[in-house]
């Protein structure tokens, strides 16, 4: 697969087949994570893989329980949307939000990303240096991981609603308090279809030179 391609037609995949991934795939896709850019190359990263069936229902249970409550938040902040189109789409992805916190748990494969809870804050005589958040150390790796899946034809998405009961995670995987879940994957082939998603158009977003400055 071209990889450009690739990367244009990797969008949440939120619902999957029952074919399984397999052990061999889950670790292509993890060796394509570690390959990731980190802050100082520090590879602050450690990957748990759930494949046994009764703690993916567990975990799935968690889940389910932390979407009901993250979308019962969000719903009522959202303004009505002023093209159908954009209503529409909105519509589309609540909808397979829903399916996916109702199913997360007969995913194929879960995969969760841990992140030590290191500061990566230096200091010197003037104060703190703000050089970023240690989340985007792992997060690059996340996306390599899912990218590397839709070369294997494995759907995913990046989740993390799951963390409003991250101490419940914690207690079910037997992950020290030290590390953070930076993010829970889900792999499966996809029941839909990949392909490009609705974003605004790059010109929109790119500014020349100053911001405000746009190329017509
Ligand atoms: C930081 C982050 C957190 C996300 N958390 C969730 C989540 O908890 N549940 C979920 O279904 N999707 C989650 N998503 C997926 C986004 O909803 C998705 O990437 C976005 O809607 C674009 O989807 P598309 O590529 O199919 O258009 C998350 C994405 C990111 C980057």
């Amino acid at each position: 697969m071209d990889m450009y391609d690739g990367i244009l037609t990797t969008r949440a995949i939120r619902r999957f087949t029952d074919e399984p991934v397999t052990e061999e795939e889950v670790m292509a896709c993890i060796r394509a994570a570690v390959q990731g850019p980190s802050g100082g190359n520090i590879q602050p990263w450690q990957f748990l893989v759930v494949t046994d069936p009764e703690t993916k229902a567990t975990l799935g249970d968690i889940y389910r329980r932390s979407y009901e409550r993250y979308e019962a938040a969000l719903l009522p902040l959202v303004p009505p949307f002023k093209r159908e189109e954009d209503q529409a789409s909105w519509n589309r992805t609540i909808a397979a939000s829903r399916h996916l916190a109702e199913h997360l748990g007969e995913a194929p494969m879960l995969v969760l990303a841990l992140m030590p809870a290191i500061s990566m804050t230096l200091t010197d005589a003037e104060g703190d240096l703000d050089v970023g958040t240690p989340y985007a150390s792992v997060y690059p790796a996340v996306q390599n991981l899912m990218l590397a899946a839709r070369s294997l034809g494995i759907g995913s998405t990046l989740t993390t609603v799951y963390r409003i009961r991250q101490d419940e995670v914690r207690e079910l995987l037997a992950i020290p308090e030290g590390y953070e879940v930076v993010a829970l994957v889900p792999l499966g082939r996809p029941a839909g279809k990949f392909g490009a998603a609705r974003r605004r158009p790059p010109e929109a977003v790119t500014h020349w030179n100053r911001f405000g400055e746009k190329r017509r």
